[in-house]
């Protein structure tokens, strides 16, 4: 096993165009990493170079403490796991994954050796006879992990293994691949578009946009402290809600009122403040009916009235229009072309208690908890209100710049 370190790694085709630009990302010995973006941000390419299908343009990749830019993927002693398992029909569970070793001209007692042992850590022993057609999905990639791992590859390497698979054999599989990541204890790289795979098997998200990296952090940080527009929108379903705001000290103004922030967000956006306009980001589950919201329980409260409700059960979405200024138009059509087409229309989408009686056409007293409300610029799309301590890795820019700036002024 081994830490793999890409430092300043660039990628670019044919046309020049950059497909992976300066990304640095450092995944400790046994840690699970996803990349994850949308199409073609990226992934698959940054994937690639690390097992050596797709030649680097500049940077380092290390893996433990060699360089191995120039080294053919056979050399890099990596697993990667393809989408299709690539599993031999005509051979036994035993003979698939014994295949690299015979590959390899291992004896037949090392082989027997090193498939039992995966076999058993893969719950695998009653199928070794058996035809690969005859087992079910989750069978059968476990077969493609015990090839992976009867190779004592330093590392896994996945690209979006379960795509093709329908919603619930994903999830079974899905919790499958994390248990035994957590029980082999091998470092894991794994990509996906699917944000759900991204927030449960990782310890780290590095989160990508057309090649740039736009936040590497715990799946915790990057949900409660995005670093701009782009990651806020990306991670969470149904997604944050991004509203016109004006702020001024620590009330803002919203289009359904007025509310208010707490100081230590309203300083860190005082400077943007006075430039005019911001967006904030609220999540549905932070809007409650106020109707089932204790009273003790601080936040603000604005009436406004509910196009269409969703009921679940045991919570219900409602959805509420709003008219957005040309400015905050143009940056959530902008976001919405960068997530792929996940549509964000000027609509507010809150979360409701299961036994909320809101209904269709009201007009309803919503309940906000507005000390969770990030607040973005609009022009460059950064969280102003981020904390930084606990939001990992976010791409600089002018951000960094702007929090420069006061220490330079005075
Ligand atoms: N062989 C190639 N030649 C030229 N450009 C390529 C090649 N492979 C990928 N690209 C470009 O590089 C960018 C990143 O592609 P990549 O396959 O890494 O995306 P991805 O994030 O894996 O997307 P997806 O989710 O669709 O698989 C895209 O703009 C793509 O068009
Ligand atoms: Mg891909």
């Amino acid at each position: 096993m081994a830490s793999i370190s890409m430092k300043n790694i660039v990628k670019k085709y044919g046309d020049g165009f950059p497909a992976v630009n300066d990304v640095s990302i450092d995944i400790a010995d046994g840690e699970f990493v996803i990349l994850v973006g949308p199409s073609g941000c990226g992934k698959s390419t940054l994937l690639r170079m690390i097992v050596g299908l797709e030649d680097i343009t500049s940077g380092d990749m290390m893996i433990g403490d060699r360089k191995v830019n120039d080294l053919a993927p056979r050399d890099r002693n990596l697993a990667m796991v393809f989408q299709n398992y690539a599993l031999y029909p005509h051979l036994t569970v035993f003979e698939n994954i014994a295949f690299p070793l015979r590959l390899a001209g291992a004896s037949d007692s090392e082989v027997t050796e090193k498939v039992n042992a995966a076999s058993k850590t893969l719950e695998l022993d009653e199928h070794l006879q058996r035809k690969p057609g005859n087992l079910s999905g989750g069978q059968r990639q476990r077969v493609a992990m015990g090839r992976a791992i009867v190779r004592d590859a330093d590392a896994f390497l996945f690209d979006e293994p379960l795509s093709n698979l329908d919603a619930k054999l994903r999830g079974q599989m899905r919790s499958e691949i994390s248990r035994l990541q957590k029980r082999l204890g091998i470092t894991t790289v794994y990509v996906t578009h699917d944000q759900t795979e991204a927030m449960t098997l990782g310890d780290r998200v590095a989160v990508l946009k057309r090649g740039i990296l736009q936040q590497l952090a715990s799946p915790r940080q990057l949900y409660t402290n995005p670093g701009n527009l782009f990651v806020a929108g990306f991670i969470g379903s149904p997604p944050m809600n991004f509203l016109p705001a004006k702020v001024s000290g620590t009330s803002v103004e919203l289009p359904f009122g007025t509310v208010q922030i707490p100081q230590d967000k309203a300083d860190k956006v005082s400077g943007a403040a006075a430039n005019g306009l911001l967006m904030a980001g609220i999540r549905p589950e932070h809007f409650e009916d106020a109707a089932v919201v204790d009273a003790a329980r601080e936040g603000s409260t604005f009436r406004a009235k509910v196009d269409v409700v969703e009921w679940l059960g045991n919570e219900a979405y409602a959805y509420i229009p709003f008219e957005a200024p040309d400015e905050v138009r143009g940056q959530l059509e902008q976001l919405e072309r960068d997530l792929d087409g996940e549509s964000l229309r000027t609509q507010l989408v809150v979360s409701l208690d299961g036994t909320s009686r809101i209904a269709e056409g009201d007009e309803a007293e919503i309940w906000v908890d507005s000390s969770k409300m990030h607040l973005f610029d609009p022009a460059t799309g950064e969280n102003l209100t981020v904390d930084r301590d606990n939001a990992g890795y976010i791409h600089g820019g002018a951000m960094e710049e702007a929090a420069e700036q006061p220490a330079a002024a005075g």
